[in-house]
């Protein structure tokens, strides 16, 4: 394996991913997968269970090693789980400069939290925090980084419903204002469309599809377009709606099936 890291700088691609495999127990989960993101873009990388979104994430955060292909990431990269995993013995702050060295850490942890609206919380201890309020804990903890790649794994899966649109609203404006490229992975076809400029769909160990998403932003579900999007991508997942497909494909679950 190769994976080499720019000591500095901006890259061509923030993540280019060549011909990665990773196997468990002789079972290659990722089989050959291509990836390449633009810096700026925000991509959504959905797939069923147990596709291996969580494997690519990881391994793209260098926090997995892949059997066979070449990777680039940046440097400068940090990543949201579904769970904050905020350490409960230190304050909201502290959870937010854990690692980051340099001139004014505190001050800029303070920053992280006011733009994620928990500027009065610095001092409050993890367990004391909302669910969505220790996700945000965990944005102002990647951003203090500034990354120029941001991987999210199903960062929004365990908030409630209007937490979750809360937190696409604040997404959406921090990459806007520091325009790292973003990979996140969701189960949920909604957030994808809500959120990317390009959805992938993983299946059998590579991305089996890909649909750029031109929707103007902001976008809602009555968005014009957004509901034929929708039917394509549920399509794609093996799940039949009423609604038309945006256009016939083949299906991307099935192992004959061609990329
Ligand atoms: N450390 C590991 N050891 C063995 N198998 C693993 C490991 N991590 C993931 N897997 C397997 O790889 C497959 C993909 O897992 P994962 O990447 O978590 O899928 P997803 O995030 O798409 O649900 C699953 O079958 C899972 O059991
Ligand atoms: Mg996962």
């Amino acid at each position: 394996m190769t994976l080499s890291l720019p000591v500095s700088g901006r890259l061509r691609a923030a993540v280019e991913a060549r011909r990665i495999t990773r196997r468990f127990a002789g079972q290659a989960v990722l089989d050959g997968l291509d990836l390449e993101i633009a810096p700026g873009e925000f991509v959504a990388l959905l797939g069923s269970s147990g596709s291996g979104k969580t494997t690519l994430l990881r391994a793209l955060a260098g926090l997995e090693p892949v059997d066979e292909g070449q990777l680039q990431v940046p440097r400068a990269l940090a990543a949201v789980f579904q769970e904050p995993r905020l350490m409960p013995w230190k304050r909201v702050w502290r959870n937010v400069a854990l690692g980051v060295r340099g001139e004014g850490v505190r001050e800029r942890s303070l920053a992280a939290l006011e733009e994620v609206g928990l500027g009065h919380r610095l001092a409050a201890w993890p367990g004391t925090l909302s669910g969505g309020e220790a996700q945000r804990v965990a944005l102002a903890r990647a951003l203090v980084r500034e990354p120029q790649l941001l991987l999210l794994d199903e960062p929004f899966a365990a908030l409630d419903a209007l937490t979750r649109i809360r937190m696409h609203q604040l997404i959406i404006r921090l990459w806007q204002r520091h325009t790292p490229a973003v990979l996140l992975v969701t189960h949920d076809v909604d957030e994808a469309l809500l959120l990317a400029d390009r959805v992938l769909v993983l299946a059998n160990g590579r991305i089996a599809e890909q649909l750029p998403i031109r929707l103007p932003r902001a976008r809602q579900v009555t968005t014009l377009g957004f509901q034929p999007l929708r039917a394509r991508l549920l399509h794609l997942l093996g799940v039949e709606t009423e609604a038309e497909p945006a256009a016939s494909v083949s299906h991307p679950l099935s192992r004959t099936a061609s990329r």
